[in-house]
């Protein structure tokens, strides 16, 4: 066997037998609890208050026992108050800027870089990457985890990496068109903002060298998916992850089957708990997603609430389990007259209707003690917003989000461009109410 194909070839673990992995899990989460108990002040005073000690855990099902993991607790002991680890040991950090308040600091021992490359690698290889291949990566470099996260997993795979970032969409575009790489690394609505500019430059997207697209650090829906497959002649598979976990690579989506990523459990053991009242649900149950950080070093994260609402199902390609496709973030969610409304529910109603693009954002108002949503989307490039074919689209859009999502929304059609392109994550909800 050459490097190459060692590489290649699945992880034991991930074909491994459920009992062979629940007991891999249960070693490493004593191990987990242990050492933030030991080595991180902030975790030893929160089990102390919540009357619970690493020792009490002795299957998995106990873990319910130890309190969750918030934002607020790692913006409280900015910058670096819940590592576990002599700040010498840390190697690097990310931070996430968040909208509000002092950004999320997170650090990462060598090892802890180690494991990261080793689940993106992983990532990777499950995406559909072939011995050989190029990796063009527009996930953006910085204190952001997409760019670095995505750089050391394609490395650790053995393939040429291209680190563009994010921006510049034309230059992306040449060097695309000349290196001619095989995968894209980048957030689904940056990929339709570089396919937009390809055909703008009156280039076909689909004449392109790239194979697999791994998308990922925003919610994106199926109807999305199939959207971008076409366009581009591409397989998009979905990369999930986030920063207080370690980065992009906490799960990833399996090319054979494209549903739902594979959580990689070996290292991040996952639950689903009501967000109201914390209970842990039973798999295939909607709520919100839950973290333990199975192997983490500098920064142990255990019960992390993460906001994100999913559910978890049984293992297909792999004996891990999958997380359905993000619904939404709990942040992201809008009450309209008392009807939750999340903005993938628009997509894909959007998504159905040739007549309109898939650029769109929701635009929250206040009239009154009412909220208000109002859609904003970009007609088919070249038809005219004012036009019959247009408006009638927009009439069936509304008629459909009253009827599937249950709100009365009003659109907005707007010509091509008229919503703002992002080249990172895209921002979908507006909140107007404030001004
Ligand atoms: O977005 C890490 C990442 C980079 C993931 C590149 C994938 C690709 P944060 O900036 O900390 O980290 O944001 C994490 O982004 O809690 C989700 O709400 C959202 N998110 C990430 N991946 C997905 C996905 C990175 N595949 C937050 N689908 C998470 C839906 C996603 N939402």
């Amino acid at each position: 066997m050459n490097a190459s194909t060692k590489t290649f070839a699945l992880e034991p673990i991930e074909k491994a037998s459920i009992d062979e992995l629940r007991a891999l899990q249960l070693q490493r989460m004593k191990w987990s609890l242990g050492h933030a108990y030991a080595h991180s002040p902030v975790y030893r005073a929160k089990f102390d208050a919540a009357g619970v000690h690493p020792d009490d855990l002795r299957t998995l099902a106990d873990l319910a026992k130890f309190p969750f993991t918030t934002k607020h607790d790692l913006r409280d002991n900015y910058p670096f108050g819940m590592f576990a680890v002599p700040r010498e040991q840390v190697v690097r950090v990310h931070a996430s800027s968040g909208t509000t308040g002092k950004p999320t600091v997170v650090g990462y021992t060598r090892k802890d870089i180690d494991t990261w490359a080793d689940v993106v690698a992983r990532s990777i290889r499950a995406s559909g990457a072939r011995p050989g291949d190029m990796v063009h990566v527009s996930y953006g470099y910085g204190l952001f985890t997409g760019g670095l996260g995505a750089h050391y997993g394609a490395e650790r795979l053995g393939l040429t990496v291209v680190p563009f970032g994010g921006g510049q969409t034309e230059r992306q575009i040449q060097l695309i068109q000349d290196f001619k790489p095989d995968i894209i690394m980048v957030t689904p609505s940056y990929m339709l903002a570089i396919c937009e500019q390809v055909e703008h430059m009156g280039l076909d997207p689909k004449a392109l060298s790239l194979r697999i697209g791994i998308f990922g650090a925003e919610p994106w829906t199926n109807e999305m998916r199939h959207a971008i497959e076409q366009r581009a002649g591409i397989d998009a598979v979905d990369i999930y992850g986030l920063s207080e976990v370690m980065g992009p690579g906490v799960a990833n989506e399996c090319v054979e089957t494209k549903d739902g990523p594979t959580i990689w459990e070996d290292h991040f053991y996952p639950e689903i708990i009501d967000p109201d009242t914390g209970a842990v649900l039973p798999d295939g149950e909607e709520g919100e997603l839950v973290f333990t950080s199975l192997t983490k070093e500098a920064l142990p994260i255990i019960r992390y609430r993460t906001r994100d609402l999913t559910r978890l199902l049984p293992g297909t390609a792999r004996t891990m389990r999958r997380m359905q496709k993000i619904t939404g973030r709990s942040d992201d969610m809008m009450i309209i007259r008392g009807v939750n409304v999340f903005p993938t529910q628009i997509e894909e109603l959007i998504l159905k209707r040739p007549e309109l693009s898939p650029n769109y954002q929701c635009l929250l108002t206040r009239e009154g003690p009412m909220d208000k949503l109002k859609v904003a989307v970009e007609t088919a490039p070249g038809l005219d917003p004012m036009g019959i074919e247009a408006r009638a689209a927009a009439k069936l859009l509304q008629h459909e989000i009253k009827i599937y999502v249950g709100s009365s929304v009003e659109i907005e059609l707007k010509p091509e461009g008229g919503i703002e392109r992002s080249v990172g994550k895209a921002r979908r909800v507006v909140d107007l109410r404030k001004k």
